[in-house]
């Protein structure tokens, strides 16, 4: 064993009931380095890094830290070895301030905040964080809680970090701040255990990546000597073919007309100025800009969550047009506007835990009205179209929701919507959380709604999907429309320009 070995897992198993998520599972975390832990949705990474932070404990197997065997029975315990985890979904009282919430749960809680505070500074100077320990949770951004889940962590001394999937919530550029801290983390000599789908992320930041595949172990390869081609096939297991096909629909026609519109937030900051395209049938139009650009606020006044200053939504039903603005969420929906969103908290938003993805289905067409169901499949039906074309990580279609990987949540909630198959079908940010495989299978679920005559809208993140997938790009700057362009001629510097400044270039503009 090398010296710097700091955690050593030996067969590991960890079952619920009948599923076996960690089968004889051995890994090495090591001071110095950044490992990350690559799996396909519900491969076990979640639940094998748990039994390190004391959630659960393992049926078998030995863990041995700083080569003496411990037992890790509750977070104190793991704590106490000096392991922290900074979980997806964040632990922190919303009311409290940062400070506050970073000494929550300590033995001496009542110690002097001014103490506390000059702690924190020491910590946000050392590692190059910026937290005002006076603010409160709510006025913050999500990636400015994870900061304070993360020096929570390192104020309670951890050596080990285990972070779970912390850039699925975070722009590019947070992401970039986010590993600067975790290079200092090492340079510090912790050891630091990094979940992530994003194999760009990994071969960015990563020394090493040990790769888990249905419950078992594969292996762990040198960051230096893997491409994103290998790593996928030591997750799946087979060659993959990681393309995205873009077929050309025949019968294209406006379904969708936006003019002129504009939206205010209630501090009276225009965050959509002026907004004017058309959603096509059968045709994905990709809506690409910075974080913060107007894609929330767009996808928001689109299925009538955002109050609306001026301009029109028009949906284009054979030879009537139907105005938007001015009806419920619940009218469009109707009307047949659906949306894929990924939220945060993907429990909150639309699926009810306890049931299962059968349940989940019916919850849909219940609330909306048979309309939405034109295909006229049952929800056991969708629910087992979903299963298959996702390849969900499930016993059943009635095993509970909540029981399910993150990842695998996210399939359900996904692929409900286009499932549906509504005439226009918004999605935001859709493979958050997703394994390549699945994220691919996502890019061709989105071609075939296509394909059947949908207008779909793409908000994504990478550019690469974007110029692959989409046959038009909209792309927004700072609440306006800085150009539309043809996603097969375009180049990712001009898309790049376009994001950075409106009009950046010259007949960009549809
Ligand atoms: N509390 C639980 N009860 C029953 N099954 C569970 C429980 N927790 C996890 N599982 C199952 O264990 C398997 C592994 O889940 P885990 O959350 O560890 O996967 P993961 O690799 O983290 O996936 P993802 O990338 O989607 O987050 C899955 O099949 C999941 O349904
Ligand atoms: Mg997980």
């Amino acid at each position: 064993m090398q010296t710097n070995c700091a955690i050593e897992l030996r067969n590991i198993r960890k079952t619920f009931g009948s599923i076996v998520a960690n089968d004889e599972i051995n890994l090495q975390i090591n001071r110095g380095e950044i490992l990350c832990l690559l799996g396909e949705n519900g491969s076990g990474k979640t639940t094998l890094m748990n039994m390190l932070s004391g959630i659960y404990q393992p049926d078998s197997g030995e863990i041995f830290k700083d080569g003496e065997q411990v037992a890790i029975r509750s977070p104190k315990d793991a704590y106490a070895l000096g392991i922290g985890m900074i979980h997806q979904h964040y632990h922190l009282v919303d009311v409290f301030t940062a400070a506050q919430n970073i000494i929550l749960g300590l033995e001496n809680e009542k110690m002097d905040l001014g103490a506390v505070n000059d702690k924190v500074k020491e910590i946000c100077e050392r590692y190059g964080f910026n937290v005002d320990p006076k603010k409160k949770i709510y006025d913050m951004s999500v990636s400015q809680k994870q900061t304070i889940e993360i020096v929570k962590v390192l104020y309670r001394g951890s050596e080990i970090l285990i972070l779970d999937e912390p850039t699925a919530v975070l722009t590019p550029q947070e992401t970039e701040k986010l590993f600067a801290v975790l290079r200092n983390m090492k340079k510090d000599n912790k050891a630091i255990v990094l979940i992530t789908h994003k194999l760009a992320e990994v071969l960015a930041v990563s020394d090493k990546v040990a790769i888990l595949r249905k419950g078992k172990y594969i292996g762990t390869v040198e960051t230096k000597d893997a491409t994103a081609q290998s790593l996928t096939d030591m997750m799946v297991g087979r060659a993959v073919t990681l393309n995205i096909d873009r077929p050309i629909y025949d019968n294209v026609f406006d379904k969708m007309i936006i003019e002129g519109l504009t939206v205010v937030d209630n501090e009276g900051i225009t965050k959509l100025d002026n907004v004017s395209f058309t959603a096509k049938t059968g045709e994905i139009l990709g809506v690409a800009g910075i974080a913060g650009s107007g894609q929330r606020e767009l996808l928001e006044s689109l299925t009538g969550l955002y109050p609306i200053k001026s301009g029109s939504i028009k949906f284009i039903d054979g030879p009537t047009q139907i105005e938007l603005v001015g009806k419920t969420p619940m009218q469009i929906r109707q009307i047949g506007v659906g949306m894929g969103f990924v939220p945060e908290d993907r429990l909150g938003m639309g699926l009810v835990g306890s049931m299962g993805m059968t349940g989940n289905m019916m919850l849909r067409s219940w609330k909306n009205g048979k309309s939405i169901f034109f295909n006229k499949k049952t929800p056991e039906g969708l629910a087992k179209k979903v299963w298959q074309d996702l390849e969900v990580v499930t016993p059943s279609t009635d095993f509970p929701v909540r029981r399910m990987s993150g990842g695998n949540i996210q399939k359900v909630l996904v692929g409900r919507e286009i499932a549906s198959r509504p005439p226009v079908l918004l999605t935001a940010y859709a493979v958050r959380g997703l394994d390549i495989n699945t994220s691919y299978a996502i890019y061709n679920l989105l071609t075939e709604q296509k394909m059947h005559g949908s207008a779909v809208i793409y908000v994504g993140e990478e550019l690469d999907v974007l110029l692959q997938l989409c046959d038009r790009i909209l792309v927004l700057c700072g609440g306006k429309v800085s150009g539309i362009v043809d996603a097969r001629t375009t180049t990712k510097e001009q898309i790049g320009l376009l994001m950075t400044s409106v009009g950046g270039s010259e007949g960009g503009a549809e």
